[in-house]
């Protein structure tokens, strides 16, 4: 098919998308529209254009070929849960654990803020497919953005363009409509910055009528639409009404020397270890073992005709943590972010490459640091500066990753077997504990406690209550939400059996006691068997525990009295952990199924 070059023309001929994007420009004043179509060119020149207006720098063609670096606003950095609102029709549909505002009152705001906010910018028309295009699984929305910033980002996060608009002019299924603005019109003349924004930030979405409006901010899960605005919080409220699962899980298969193959998914809280769980690499002792990426961040799952759950990645690229990851940690990670990546808020090398904390184990010895400013380790050791800042990204295509399981794009999923929970826990959970069933397991997700960590604005390192890893992303009443998982169970031939793990638990020195990444497959061994009926579990009050010989040791020294200092499940400490449930649940009680209090006794009665 020939390129359109003129993208002043729309590219769809779907009447309601037609009024819609003319409708949003009489609000928004753009100078002009721009129909994204998805192409190798297009995305040149929108780099390009990013380049010349100091939102890229191109990084060495040589050491980083296809890859760009961009710097944000110092006050434009993660997530913000604060600005964040579910305008449902009513509060209790929205929960106590959601901000809430009332929709009319909110499109009054809203209109208000979008008025004339694209003035001097490009709205860009940006079709996109969450899940492979003509997927069953699938899902379709158009963003209109005045960022091309978010453009180029979503090309990689998301299927966009050409295809998507084929799609939308079958008009076969529902298009999600996303707005997005960065909140900074320009006056005549008026010169742009690197990162426009708006201190003011509104994050909103509307889940009956399936609508998202996003303002004032240009960063990730803020401004790319299709992520947590789409694919968690409006696809959460779409899969309970349909009677599917939306959940914030990585997604691996494990294959065994024999090529059994066995998938997992699990969903621990922002900056908890999803991706790197996601590209484990087997350690020694585990010759043969294959671990496969299907997704990173998101699943959305669905009984099959069989009454097997299967699972879909909706994404098509990893928005990854960047510090801390390296070629000892995690390699394919690495190799996936070699080329063709955006990094944004890493730090500069004077050779135009990119460094973080922790990519190698001896810092550079000078940085331009995420804030701009010159960085020698003299300069951190004295003032406790970072780098790169403590949640700055990498955008790499998911198809770079190495460990990419062929089936990633199938368009019916793959089987799920077990669901893992996690979180950051220095004391009181063990490393791997299994639910007894699925209703104590919907418990155990439920009950998930984290430190919170810098992918969000706010306080970090304080333990909150993070039930399935969903506070921020849960679209209604998250009592409701539990309900949702135990309904789920019922037209079930196959149960998933459901695990928590945590890699983060600290010995009386504040060290983590168990090395995580590599390591954690002898943790994933367990689990397989486990869901294979093959390993054993010993019962706890709070579950089943492996016991040291239980796991698989090869290639690996680990003393038995560490083991047991990372699996005790200690009474007193966890009758304190059971009150701590019920700070959360004291203001989900009139919506708790059942099954949730009851496990609550139960685990009570056991302790
Ligand atoms: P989001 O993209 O925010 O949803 O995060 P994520 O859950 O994908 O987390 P990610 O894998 O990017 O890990 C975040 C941080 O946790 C990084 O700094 C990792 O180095 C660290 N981390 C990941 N796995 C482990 C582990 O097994 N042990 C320890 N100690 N740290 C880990
Ligand atoms: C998270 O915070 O869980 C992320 C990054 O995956 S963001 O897309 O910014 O939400
Ligand atoms: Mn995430």
């Amino acid at each position: 098919m020939c390129e359109p070059h003129d993208h002043s023309l729309p590219l769809s001929e779907n009447k309601n998308l037609l009024k819609w994007v003319e409708k949003m420009a009489q609000l928004t004043k753009p100078d002009r529209i721009h129909w994204v179509d998805g192409s190798a060119k297009e995305n040149q020149e929108l780099c390009d254009l990013l380049v010349a207006g100091g939102t890229f720098t191109k990084l060495n063609e040589d050491l980083w070929p296809g890859c760009y670096h961009a710097q944000s606003d110092v006050n434009d950095v993660a997530r913000v849960e604060d600005r964040t609102f579910i305008c449902s029709l009513s509060k209790d549909g929205a929960g106590p654990t959601n901000n809430w505002v009332e929709p009319f009152q909110m499109r009054k705001t809203l209109k208000g803020l979008f008025n004339g906010c694209m003035k001097g910018r490009t709205l860009y028309v940006l079709p996109f497919s969450m899940g492979p295009i003509g997927s069953p699984m699938s899902q379709i929305g158009v963003e209109l953005t005045d960022s091309p910033y978010v453009v180029v980002n979503m090309r990689i996060m998301a299927r966009i363009g050409m295809p998507v608009y084929k799609e939308i002019d079958k008009n076969e299924k529902r298009v999600v409509p996303c707005v997005h603005s960065v909140g900074m019109p320009l006056a005549p003349g008026q010169a742009d910055v690197a990162w426009p924004c708006n201190p003011e930030k509104y994050i909103v979405h509307f889940p009956e009528t399936r609508e998202i409006w996003s303002y004032g901010s240009g960063y990730g899960g803020n401004a790319l639409l299709g992520k947590k605005c789409f694919a968690l919080r409006i696809a959460s409220n779409i899969a309970r009404d349909e009677g599917w699962m939306a959940e914030h899980m990585m997604i691996v298969g494990v294959e065994s020397p024999q090529g059994e193959k066995t998938y997992v998914a699990g969903a621990f809280p922002s900056a908890c270890g999803k991706t790197n769980f996601a590209m484990l690499i087997p350690p020694a002792g585990f010759e043969g073992w294959k671990v496969w990426t299907v997704g990173d961040d998101i699943a959305w799952i669905k009984p099959n005709a069989d009454g097997v759950l299967h699972a879909i990645n909706p994404e098509a690229g990893f928005f990854g943590v960047a510090p801390g990851t390296s070629m000892k940690t995690n390699p394919n990670a690495m190799a996936a972010l070699s080329r063709n990546t955006i990094f944004t808020n890493t730090a500069l090398t004077p050779e135009s490459g990119v460094w973080w904390e922790g990519m190698t184990d001896e810092a550079p010895a000078e940085l331009i640091d995420w804030k701009g400013n010159k960085w020698t380790p003299a300069i951190a050791k004295e003032t406790g500066a970072k780098a790169a800042h403590p949640n700055s990204r990498f955008t790499a295509p998911a198809s770079q990753c190495p460990t990419i399981d062929p089936e990633w794009e199938n368009p019916n999923g793959v089987p799920i077997s077990a669901f893992l929970f996690g979180g950051r826990r220095p004391s009181t959970i063990p490393l791997v504990y299994q639910a007894f069933n699925w209703s104590a397991g919907v418990y155990m997700g439920a009950t998930v406690g984290s430190e919170t960590t810098a992918a969000a604005g706010g306080v970090i390192g304080k333990v909150r209550r993070d039930p399935m890893a969903m506070l921020p992303f849960c679209g209604y009443h998250m009592g409701d939400y539990f309900r949702h998982w135990i309904r789920m169970q019922r037209g079930l031939t196959q149960t998933p059996r459901i695990f928590h793990v945590n890699w983060f638990r600290r010995d009386a020195e504040g060290h983590f006691i168990w090395p995580g990444f590599s390591e954690n497959m002898r943790v994933l061994k367990w689990i397989v068997d486990r869901t294979r009926g093959r390993a054993f579990g010993k019962e706890t009050p709070i579950g089943y525990v492996p016991r040291y010989e239980d796991i698989e040791w090869a290639g690996f020294q680990f003393d038995k009295a560490k083991f047991d200092e990372l699996q005790m499940v200690d009474r007193a400490a966890w009758r304190s952990e059971v009150l701590g449930h019920e700070e959360l649940f004291i203001d989900l009680h009139d919506h708790l199924p059942p099954e949730v209090i009851y496990e609550r006794e139960l685990l009570i009665c056991r302790l």
